[in-house]
């Protein structure tokens, strides 16, 4: 892997000019979008990205659309200066932090809906968040027009979200999803830990645990109601206030997994002043 310092671009115009360069130089366009306050998960999406393209694009943008009226859009660690050091150590060749009026210079006078995906789960305990998922992400795309883009697998209904789109507005880009990457207790790396105060953090673990019971559960064959229940009860009682655990197929969230040969087991809980996500995806081909 080749590293050097990350170009830092602010602008549509001039990051469009450096990669028509790029292009130019038949360099294939990787990118990973985040929000900052970068992690050992984003460098491993940043990793995953070099691994497929010769030159890799982060942006850097806490995105207002996202956010409801309540959340935590003021509070959203911001850490451009401290982001950039950590990407100098990575194949990352230019970071594009862009400000809202840059993004957003008109405000919002178009939206990207994915309805039925965006309604369910998360989307029932967050209204609009999709939307502005699904719009900024349709932007950025659009703005780097990257050969492939690289989204966590923690974030698993956005990922299928953001692949309805692609797939349904036929944009020339292919979508990669890259593994979770957990703390050595199991708990998945997220810029929301950040909230965790240390025995929150101990208490955040159980959630990975209570996948993977799930899971075991689910491939042994076991009627899942009675084990649903069970862990519900078990996080509530460790002082998780759940917004769903849930099982479905892992091909479209909007199913049961009853018929399903992909299983994913997803789960949303707040803890303290964090809001927690996690996931499971479970091989039912031989069950
Ligand atoms: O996953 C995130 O960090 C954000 O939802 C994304 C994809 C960067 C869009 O703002």
């Amino acid at each position: 892997m080749s590293t050097n310092t990350p170009r830092i671009i602010n602008t549509v115009s001039a990051l469009r000019e450096e990669l028509n360069r790029a292009r130019r130089d038949k360099q294939r366009i990787g990118f990973v979008p985040t929000m900052g306050n970068l992690h050992q998960g984003h460098l491993d999406l940043v990793a995953r990205a070099a691994e497929l393209s010769e030159c890799v694009v982060v942006s850097i943008f806490v995105n207002p659309m996202q956010f409801g009226p309540h959340e935590d859009f003021d509070a959203y660690p911001r850490t451009l200066d401290v982001d950039c050091q950590a990407l100098n150590a990575t194949a990352c060749a230019i970071v594009f932090a862009p400000t809202v009026r840059e993004m957003y210079p008109e405000g919002v006078n178009t939206e990207i809906d994915v309805p039925k995906l965006s309604t369910i789960l998360c989307g029932h305990h967050r209204p609009g968040h999709f939307k502005g998922v699904a719009t900024v992400v349709n932007k950025l795309l659009n703005i780097v027009q990257p050969d492939i883009a690289v989204f966590g697998n923690k974030d698993y209904q956005q990922l299928q979200v953001i692949r309805t789109m692609v797939s349904d507005l036929l944009m020339p880009v292919e979508i990669v999803g890259a593994d979770t990457t957990r703390e050595g207790s199991g708990l998945a790396m997220s810029s929301r830990n950040a909230y965790l105060t240390d025995a929150e953090r101990t208490t955040a673990a159980l959630l990975y645990a209570c996948l993977n019971r799930l899971g075991v559960a689910l491939q042994n064959g076991d009627k899942m109601g009675v084990h649903l229940k069970q862990e519900r009860d078990q996080l509530r009682q460790a002082g998780f206030d759940l917004d769903y655990l849930e099982i479905r197929d892992a091909d479209d969230l909007t199913r049961g997994a009853e018929e399903a040969s992909r299983a994913v087991i997803l789960v949303a809980a707040r803890l303290g002043k964090a809001r927690l996500i996690d996931n499971l995806v479970v091989d039912l081909s031989a069950v």
